[in-house]
């Protein structure tokens, strides 16, 4: 099926960022697309129209209960000049189910895709260039009633937005010092741990501030039962070269089901590596660091993409992780799935799809 979207085009474009002046998620591109859901009828009136504030009344329900949710996925300049997405179903796919944990109606994965495509297409002298660029794409739900009771809302909004960006890290490829956090939770079992909705990481802020503080990137979060077991670091997903097996905690429903996650683990068993997703707790990890048998850390994530960590910390005590060298795996990996992302490496799992056809 194809999805007729109609297009306003801004009457002016505006001047494109350098890709050497590149950040993370601060500028935008020109167009935005739209759309609404209400009531029973689903959603409607899908648009692409100029990037533009929302009006929103005080008493809109998202800001008052946060049922909102949201996606992260990249779009990628091939060496061909094809502008591609990079497995936008899994980002689809993962985004319906947050949909349906947080009573946001979900949307038609046919009319999603073509709402990706087509607005990237119209965007796509903003998709940059240069090595380790991409333009990122965030696709949010958001309950748009105004009224206060605690409930879902009847109205919905939805909009994708477009960013040319570079590292999500200011440490780019080097290795990162996380701390694991022993004292907040991130998610609990039952909870909303494995949707992508904006309370997850409103409740994570204030522990990223204090390890900040202390010169830590992140933090690692732990089980919020037994504060044991190891879950993921927040914006990105973690494993572990653990001996010879790269090591994965699984999902149980605390923790975000990543796209890069699952690639990665694809890749490294493409390698005939052992994979495991298991339970992992820290102290299984310190006294692998201890051992010498820890050889490698590295967290996955669409906007992260693999970020190598180089020390953790443990209730006060450092644990470096290779030297604070970035892994052969990480490495490779890092290397395999930008190089797939560009189009100079088979994509042998069909991973990337082309804008336009
Ligand atoms: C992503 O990797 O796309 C994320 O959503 C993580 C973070 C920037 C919120």
């Amino acid at each position: 099926m194809s999805f007729e979207i109609p297009v306003t085009r801004v009457p002016q474009p505006k001047p494109k960022p350098r890709d050497d002046q590149l950040g993370f998620g601060q500028v935008f591109t020109d167009h935005m697309f739209l759309m609404d859901a209400a009531g029973e009828t689903g959603w409607s009136d899908p648009r692409i129209v100029p990037y533009g504030p929302l009006e929103l009344e005080p008493a809109t329900v998202v800001l008052h209960y946060a049922q909102s949710i949201f996606e992260g996925l990249k779009a990628y300049r091939g060496e061909d000049d094809v502008v591609r997405l990079f497995r936008p179903d899994r980002n689809i796919a993962r985004f319906n189910r947050s949909a349906a944990r947080l009573c946001v109606p979900v949307i038609d994965p046919e009319l999603f895709l073509a709402a990706l495509k087509q607005l990237v297409a119209v965007d796509r002298e903003w998709v940059p260039r240069a090595p380790g660029t991409s333009l990122y794409v965030r696709p949010v739900a958001f309950a748009s009633d105004p009224d206060l009771h605690v409930r879902p809302s009847r109205t919905y909004r939805f909009f994708i937005i477009l960013s040319p960006v570079a590292a999500y890290y200011a440490e780019g490829f080097n290795p990162l010092r996380i701390r694991v956090e022993d004292g907040y939770a991130r998610s609990i079992r039952g909870g909303t741990g494995a949707a992508k909705t904006a309370g997850n990481y409103a409740g994570s802020l204030l522990a990223g501030e204090e390890a900040q503080r202390d010169g830590f990137a992140q933090v690692l979060w732990l089980d919020g039962i037994h504060q044991e077991y190891i879950e993921e670091v927040g914006s990105m997903n973690i494993a572990f070269v653990i001996g010879d097996e790269l090591v994965t905690p699984p999902l149980t429903g605390t923790l975000l089901e990543g796209v890069t996650r699952e690639s990665v683990l694809q890749l490294a068993r493409d390698y005939g590596m052992s994979v495991a997703e298991r339970p992992v707790t820290i102290a299984e990890l310190l006294a692998a660091a201890r051992s010498g048998t820890l050889r490698e850390a590295f967290g996955t994530g669409t906007a992260a993409v693999i970020s190598p960590v180089g020390e953790l910390a443990y209730k006060g005590e450092r644990f470096r992780v290779r030297d604070g060298e970035v892994g052969p795996l990480s490495r490779r990996l890092f290397d395999d799935l930008s190089d797939i992302q560009r189009g100079r490496r088979p994509d042998r799992h069909g991973w990337m799809v082309p804008v336009e056809d």
